[in-house]
């Protein structure tokens, strides 16, 4: 068992073998959502390949993982707590990923989508994201974060997303985000994944191989977990994000009102 909770604030652990989290007292027990596979077929680079040790599902999203006693906090500033598990699972020659998602506009708010926060609790993560025109039909940038256990990477508004799993082991992230939005899965599905996959290579630890289902390719900026994170929006590194976010719930105001952090949100991705 990986013991979760003093990386991520909560009585949780891992179970290394089945990749379920176990929900110790005081914390009710999540049934998770399981991507499957079949879900994923589209948007893989080999749609033919199969996982290696032919598992069936891919990856668990628990979803409003809070204590009790936080509950009030929670609902108020309608925000929400998820976890997501990602076993390391090779599709051919691809890392295993999610499936990725932009997420919808957020009603008044000059057409911004509703931004989201992750911070790596296992594992190493490769984040990618990317923006595109209001219609999906051109891709304006693209940008990866390497992060490793601690570090916070956000999700500006208008920018999809998907996590992939670099490393060796099991990848576990957790996140804020607000609640109860639906995300968009059909503009990153429609074009077989996002504007570059993630494959194994002899010699680097990664590479990045072009989508030809996408017209532009403008070049691929690797970002550094950002210290802006930290000094603009809060966090600190060495904090769990959920601790903090409880804390101080100001911080995260920014999920359901990015207008209103609009500058900061921006210098993220320059
Ligand atoms: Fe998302």
């Amino acid at each position: 068992m990986i013991n979760l909770e003093t990386i991520s604030g909560l009585p949780l652990e891992l179970d290394e073998k089945t990749f379920k989290l176990k929900f110790n007292p005081p914390l009710a027990e999540i049934i998770p959502d399981i991507r499957k596979f079949s879900d994923m077929i589209p948007v893989l680079i080999d749609r033919s390949a199969e996982p290696k040790s032919k598992v069936e599902e891919m990856y668990y999203m628990y979803r409003d993982i809070h204590l009790p006693a936080d509950e009030a906090v929670i609902r108020k500033n309608n925000i929400r707590y998820d976890i997501t598990v990602i076993p390391p699972v090779m599709i051919g020659k691809e890392f295993n990923k999610t499936v990725g998602h932009y997420h919808p506009i957020i009603p008044g708010s000059q057409k911004m989508s509703y931004p989201e926060i992750y911070e790596v609790l296992e594992g190493q993560a490769l984040f990618l994201i990317q923006k595109m025109d209001q219609d999906f039909k051109q891709l304006i940038s693209f940008y990866g974060i390497v992060a490793s256990v601690g570090d916070k990477v956000i999700y500006p508004p208008n920018y999809g997303h998907i996590i992939v799993n670099i490393g060796k082991g099991v990848l576990v992230t957790g996140n804020w985000t607000s609640y109860g939005f639906k995300s968009l899965y059909e503009p990153i599905k429609d074009r077989h994944g996002m504007a570059y996959y993630v494959l194994t290579d002899d010699i680097k630890p990664f590479v990045m191989v072009k989508n030809e289902h996408y017209a532009d390719h403008p070049p691929v900026r690797m970002l550094t977990v950002a210290d802006k994170i930290r000094t603009e929006f809060g966090f600190e590194s060495t904090k769990p994000m959920y601790t903090s976010g409880i804390n101080n719930p100001k911080l995260l105001e920014f999920l359901n009102n990015p207008t209103k952090y609009a500058i900061e949100l921006s210098t993220i991705t320059s």
